[in-house]
């Protein structure tokens, strides 16, 4: 049984000030998660102070992108062990915002998962396809593309040690979320993916989170797919009170399960 994930993606967002307001807040709603874990991921400059006010507790912290090597002459960049020294056991990787933004490529964010797992961070592996290539009949190409390369050069060991996200671009930002229906599918397609790349076993071992406007009104559909083994939220995790609810509707079993 996947115990069920949910990650705030904070995003560009926050002073140190505020995210303390809103870890506090989410601490206090969240003292014992039940049939869920929780991460969340504030800007770099909010990580130590997170990280204090969370030590200790059932909310996990995680960092939004790292670099692949642990030192070196890469100006503004933040490397693993600085991460791990400040209490990160997560680290996004491959978002499609820093896909198109940054323009990471394949190759570059299959550096960063092996240095993630290398210093013993969880890489949270972004997949995901445009709304043209949608419409083009390529969701399948795509994802499978970037998975393969993502996870390039994994030993199973180190597979079953990554978390999945699939997260539609169309879907990320837009309020218009991919429906269950729609999620499963690439969810199912992806764990087919791994269980070739590794084992059957891995593969149903594997999380696969969804991402792109999920929502305390749409959580419950999507994690009711067996495939569906959590969420990665955005805009909506900025909120605490609607966080603390899309986490507990999440939680295996549902809302009245935990506190
Ligand atoms: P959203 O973002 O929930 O605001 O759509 C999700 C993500 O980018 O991870």
């Amino acid at each position: 049984m996947r115990t069920p994930l949910v990650i705030g993606n904070w995003k560009m967002h926050g002073t140190v000030a505020e995210a303390k307001v809103l870890a506090g807040a989410i601490r206090e709603g969240l003292r014992r998660p039940r049939g869920v874990q929780v991460v969340v991921c504030p800007p770099f400059t909010a990580l130590a102070a997170v990280g204090e006010l969370l030590a200790g507790g059932p909310i996990l912290l995680g960092a939004q992108t790292c670099h692949h090597e642990a030192a070196g002459p890469h100006t503004g960049e933040i490397a693993p062990p600085m991460l791990v020294e400040l209490g990160c056991r997560y680290v996004l990787l491959g978002h499609s915002e820093r896909r198109k933004e940054i323009g990471e490529s394949d190759e570059l964010i299959n550096r960063k998962v092996r240095a993630a797992l290398a210093h013993g961070l969880t890489p949270v592996l972004c997949v995901g396809e445009t709304a043209d290539e949608r419409r083009q009949g390529l969701t399948f190409t795509t994802v499978e593309g970037q998975l393969r390369a993502g996870l390039a050069g994994l030993t199973p060991d180190q597979t079953v040690k990554a978390v999945l996200a699939y997260e539609p671009v169309w879907a990320i930002g837009t309020g218009v979320n991919a429906t269950s229906g729609q999620a499963a599918e690439v969810h199912g397609y992806l764990r087919g993916l791994v269980a070739e790349l590794a084992s059957k076993d891995i593969a149903q071992a594997v999380r696969i989170l969804y991402g792109g406007s999920v929502k305390a009104e749409n959580v419950e559909g999507l994690v009711a797919e067996a495939e569906i083994d959590g969420a990665l939220v955005g805009g909506a995790s900025l909120n605490a009170p609607g966080f603390i609810t899309i986490v507990k509707k999440a939680a295996r079993g549902g809302a009245a399960s935990k506190e």
